[in-house]
This record gives C-alpha cells, structure tokens and sequence, in this order.
C-alpha cells in the first residue's frame, strides 16, 4: 500500500514533456481520484540543457542513461516515451525484470515485440498499460477492455492517424502542397521522429494491429497487416472521390469474419453522410461495432503534446490505484483465443474504385467491362471523365459492387495489359462503415 507514487519519465519531448505539465497542472485532482500522490522523480533524455530549462528548477533527477531509471530502486513505475525500438526495448524488458510498473505510448515497439513483453510483464506480475499508444487522447484501449467488455467484436475502423488526416484535411481545405502540409504536422509534434510511418500507413497499422488483438484475442502480429498509406494519392482522385460523395481517409480497419481476421490499413473512400467522413485535421475517430451494443464512435485529438499526455496519465492513475490499494495487475489481453487466425488478403472483400486511363476510340468500354465480367466483378457504376491537361486518351472512372481483393487485383492486372490502356490503374478501396 502506497501513498505517493515514485515515477521515472524515458523521454522528454513532446509527449514526455507534457506528460509532466500535466501531472503538475493537476497533482491536486489527481491525488484526490487515486488516493496517492504522484511524483516525477527521474528523467531521462538527450538534450540535457532544453530539460533543464523544461524542469525550470524541479527537484527531478535528470541524466541521458536509461539504465538509471531500471537501477533507482525508489521508482515504482518507468513512462517510456522515447519512442523507437532500441533501446526502448531493452528498458521496457530491463524495467519489468525489476518489477517496475511500465506506461508506453510506443505503438511500433508493441505491434512488433507485444507479445515478448506482454508474456513478460504478466510472468513478473506487473503492468505494461498503453492507452496512449492508439489514438492519442482518445481512450479507445479502456473503452475494449472495460466499457465494451460484454461484446463479441466484430469489427473496428478508425482513422487512428493524426499526420496522415492533417494533410488530407489541409490540403483539401487550403490547397497547400503535401510536403508543406507535413512539414506543418512535423511543426505542431503529431509526426513520428521518421514520419514516413505517418504517411506511408505503417504508424497506423501498428495501432490497428494492437486493437485488432485486444478485440478478437490474437498474438499481436503486425506482420498480418495490409498496408497502403497516402504518399501515392492524387489530386484528380480526391476530387473525383468528391463528386461522387465521399470524403478519402486513411483508416486502419480489422475485422472478424468466418475465414479468419482481417488486419489493413489503406485510403478509403468514406460515404460523405458518414461521421467519419468529417473527421478532421488531427483528430482521430475509432468506430467499434460490437453484437450487443451495436456500433460504438469515439472522436477526439489523435496526436499532439497534451491529449497523448491526457492518455499517459490515465494509465498512470489506474496503476497509483493499483498500488494504493495494493492489489494485483490484471493481465491486460487475457488468454489467446486458439481458435482465431487471419485472414489472407486475396479473400478480404470490399468495393473499389478504378480510375483507368484510355485511348478515345470505339470498343475501350467493352473491353474493360468484358474484363469485370470475366473475373464475376458486378459494376456499380461507370463515368467518363476529360483527360488531364496535356494527356492524351481519356480516363474512365469505375465503381464495383462487393468482391474479393484477389478478384480485384487480377482483374486490374489484365485491364493493364489491355491495348487501349494508357496508364496503370489507380485502386481505391470503399468502405460503407455500417
Ligand atoms: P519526441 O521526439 O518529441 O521525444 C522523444 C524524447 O525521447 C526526447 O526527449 C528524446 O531526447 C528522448 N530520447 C530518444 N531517444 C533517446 C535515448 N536513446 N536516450 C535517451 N533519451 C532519448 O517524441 P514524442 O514525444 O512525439 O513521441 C514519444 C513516443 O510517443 C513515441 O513512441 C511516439 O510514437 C508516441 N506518441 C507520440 C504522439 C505525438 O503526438 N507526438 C502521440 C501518441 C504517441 P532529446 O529530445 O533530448 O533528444
Ligand atoms: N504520429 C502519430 C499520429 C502520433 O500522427 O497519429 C499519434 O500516435
């Protein structure tokens, strides 16, 4: 039983940093919710002189050696907010091998080394929380382990990457170019240290891969996912996207069908009539649906100094409850469910969007069209649009009803190799989120 809690921050950057204002902004409250008193006592970053000034004269212990928070026998939970793999790691390991409770929002070290970390905290009989790690602020982990505990999930999409739906939200709304708009989200703290994770998909598959096996009870397996992100999307797409009546997103989406769970992250189009569609800027929005309680969204900031900290400090309040009233953790993923494996990509289904460029002559529709036929693809609908300024041909816009990714895929390999084809095909996948 406790009555102040001893906290070492690994890392004092964005989150870490805010993590700290905020724990200081409202000790009090939060001494009144937990029953402790909670207390940065360590920090550890590169840059020694910006936290010095950060700290503006704290008593807080400040070096650059991880090794120091594991070896401070007097801290009883390690914030690992550096980010990375290495040596975030190597100190998560070495703080659970000392029995220290752990808080991480490092969503790339648990997609790829969760399950390692997980077995072990759970063998020492401590605690590794991440709410921080999906979604920013939004309290997206808590809500599938207790809110919606009662369900059988059957599916869960979300727009769970800040920099990727700034720049498509800003680029929309001003017309700024996408490496002004990135350079922008890099300047307000949503990036990652290397932001091709934020747009090339990857940060948002490492979060869809760790709520993926929160709600259907799989290892973490951040291998299984499918992953596009939006450095390849075009203008011409967006707006085409538009006039048909929806909005572009990227969305992380997994799902439990008969065959197996689907893991993907990749632009979507997204109904306009949909909330998700006016999820803007850096806001994330996740959309759980479960048997019992039907479709559930949660919406709020995706990335960002303080609404991370929001997420670290809940974790932090659970564990001071925890050890103020000396109870045990409960093992966060439960048992694996042996019965559940993934599904291949050539099986998920979905409907698609094909812009196709072609020569301007008779009998170029027929041929596509004998192309869907051939692989049982139904045609929802088919425009045709001016080619761009300087091409020449035109360009057909198409919209499939429901089939398989492998159908899809084939079919777009052969409408390739057509004679009347100029171009490759541009593929977006839609998705009804309902
Ligand atoms: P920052 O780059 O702003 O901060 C990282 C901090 O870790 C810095 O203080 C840095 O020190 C320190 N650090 C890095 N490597 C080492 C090392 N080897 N030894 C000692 N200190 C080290 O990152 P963020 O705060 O943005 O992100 C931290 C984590 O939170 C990441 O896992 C990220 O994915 C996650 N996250 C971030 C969100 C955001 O909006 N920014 C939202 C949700 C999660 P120094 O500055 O001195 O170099
Ligand atoms: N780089 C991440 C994002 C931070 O933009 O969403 C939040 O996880």
């Amino acid at each position: 039983m406790k009555d102040i809690v001893n906290i070492g921050l690994a890392g004092f950057g964005t989150v870490g940093g805010a993590t700290y204002e905020v724990l200081k902004r409202n000790a009090r409250d939060l001494t009144r919710r937990t029953g402790v008193a909670m207390r940065v006592t360590r920090v550890v970053c590169r840059n020694q002189q910006k936290a010095r000034a950060r700290l503006n004269g704290d008593d807080v212990q400040l070096s650059s050696d991880w090794h120091d928070l594991v070896d401070d026998p007097s801290l009883d939970v390690v914030v690992e907010v550096m980010g990375g793999i290495e040596p975030a790691k190597s100190l998560v390991m070495a703080a659970i091998k000392a029995g220290k409770h752990v808080v991480t929002a490092n969503k790339a070290m648990l997609a790829t080394y969760g399950n390692e970390i997980f077995s072990a905290a759970d063998a020492k009989g401590v605690t590794v929380a991440f709410e921080a790690s999906v979604a920013g602020g939004i309290p997206i982990i808590k809500a599938l382990r207790e809110g919606l505990s009662a369900n059988r999930i059957e599916w869960i999409a979300g727009i769970i990457n800040g920099t990727s739906n700034f720049i498509l939200s800003t680029m929309r709304d001003t017309g700024a170019s996408f490496d002004a708009c990135l350079a922008k989200a890099q300047e307000l703290g949503y990036a990652e240290a290397d932001p091709t994770f934020d747009i090339e998909g990857q940060d948002a598959a490492h979060k869809i891969t760790i709520l993926s096996a929160l709600a259907f009870g799989t290892p973490v397996n951040y291998g299984a996912a499918m992953i596009e992100g939006i450095s390849k999307l075009e203008a011409v797409d967006i707006r085409y996207a538009e006039e048909l009546g929806y909005r572009i997103k990227l969305l992380g989406i997994t799902k439990r069908t008969s065959e197996g769970v689907e893991l993907r992250v990749h632009p979507a189009l997204v109904p306009m009539r949909r909330l998700m569609a006016s999820v803007e800027g850096v806001m994330n929005a996740v959309v759980v649906k479960g048997d019992a309680v039907g479709t559930v969204m949660l919406h709020g900031r995706g990335a960002g100094g303080e609404p991370t900290a929001s997420a670290v400090i809940a974790d932090l309040c659970d564990v001071s409850r925890m050890l103020a009233n000396g109870n045990s953790p409960v093992p966060i993923f439960g048992e694996h469910d042996q019965e559940v494996g993934w599904l291949p990509i050539e099986k998920t289904v979905s409907s698609y969007y094909l812009r196709i460029g072609v020569k301007d002559e008779p009998g170029v529709l027929a041929d596509v069209s004998r192309v869907f036929a051939d692989n049982a693809i139904s045609v929802e609908s088919m425009m045709q649009k001016e080619a761009p300024v300087g091409a020449s041909g035109t360009e057909i816009v198409i919209m499939t009803h429901s089939t398989t990714e492998g159908a899809i895929r084939r079919a777009v390999r052969t409408i390739e190799a057509l004679e009347s084809v100029t171009s490759r095909v541009v593929l977006l996948r839609k998705e009804e989120l309902n």
